[in-house]
């Protein structure tokens, strides 16, 4: 793609134009950064396991009736995706207390969550992504209380599906974060990716919670074998979805 089609760089991915207005191009890049970009590095490997994780489970969830972004990949770090608006929110489901949860709630980790919980964040460097209340999206018009309901239900249901195919892999679903765009009909698209930088992962075999972890908390902990980590996840659901789908 020429710099002349890219419309916006962000920290993983770079989005491109396509002849097509209603298409857009999405890079994957080996770029990683944590903590609001105060770190920084590089993840060799992980634009094309990013890519093609999202794009295993972006079809796997349209097969079960969810509407997503993906159309295909031209190539293994590009994503063809559906030219849809989006929404500036990180909905969040949590199974197990991890992260930010711990930290801001005193919950220690690895606690299981009786009923899995859905966060919305505000997806806004400048203001560090600070968690929002119902009443705050509203207030700000980020979503309507029907579009609020909606982000949930399609938020929990996708955690059950996502949680069967982890588990199937050996590998339990910690957390993750969705990101959601609208057509111009103001239908809505699971967008952005679902991969070991959007999600936590633990391998079900390990119990030492370092050992355990194949997600982005390898590099933002700094506890080594980052690309393992990806490779490994990239290689269980790529093998899941041809035994499975
Ligand atoms: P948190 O515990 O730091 O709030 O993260 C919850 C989940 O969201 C975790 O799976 C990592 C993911 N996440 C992102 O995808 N992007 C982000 O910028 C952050 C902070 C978390
Ligand atoms: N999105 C975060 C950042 O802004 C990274 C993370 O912790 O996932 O750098």
């Amino acid at each position: 793609m020429s710099q002349d089609n890219q419309l916006y760089e962000g920290k993983a991915k770079i989005l491109y134009a396509t002849d097509d207005p209603n298409i857009l191009l999405t890079y994957f890049k080996d770029d990683a950064t944590a903590f609001n970009a105060q770190k920084r590095g590089q993840i060799v490997g992980k634009g094309e396991v990013n890519c093609q994780v999202s794009a295993a489970l972006f079809q796997y969830l349209e097969g079960k009736g969810i509407p997503t972004h993906y159309l295909d990949c031209p190539s293994p770090k590009e994503m063809r995706v559906r030219n849809v608006k989006i929404i500036p929110l990180e909905v969040v489901v949590r199974n197990i207390a991890a992260g930010s949860l711990c930290k801001q709630t005193g919950l220690p980790l690895g606690q299981v969550l009786s009923r899995p919980l859905v966060e919305f964040y505000y997806k806004k460097d400048e203001l560090g992504d600070p968690l929002l209340t119902r009443d705050r999206l509203t207030l700000l018009n980020l979503a309507t209380p029907d579009q609020i309901n909606q982000l949930e239900t399609n938020a929990r249901e996708i955690n059950q599906h996502l949680k069967t195919i982890f588990d199937d892999c050996g590998v339990t679903l910690v957390d993750f974060k969705l990101e959601f765009g609208l057509d111009a009909q103001n239908q809505l698209y699971l967008a952005d990716e679902i991969s070991p930088d959007t999600c936590r992962l633990w391998d079900k075999t390990e119990t030492d919670p370092q050992k355990r972890v194949l997600d982005k908390d390898r590099f933002r902990q700094d506890l080594g074998q980052v690309e393992d980590a990806y490779q490994n996840i990239q290689d269980r659901v790529l093998n899941w979805m041809s035994r499975f789908s």
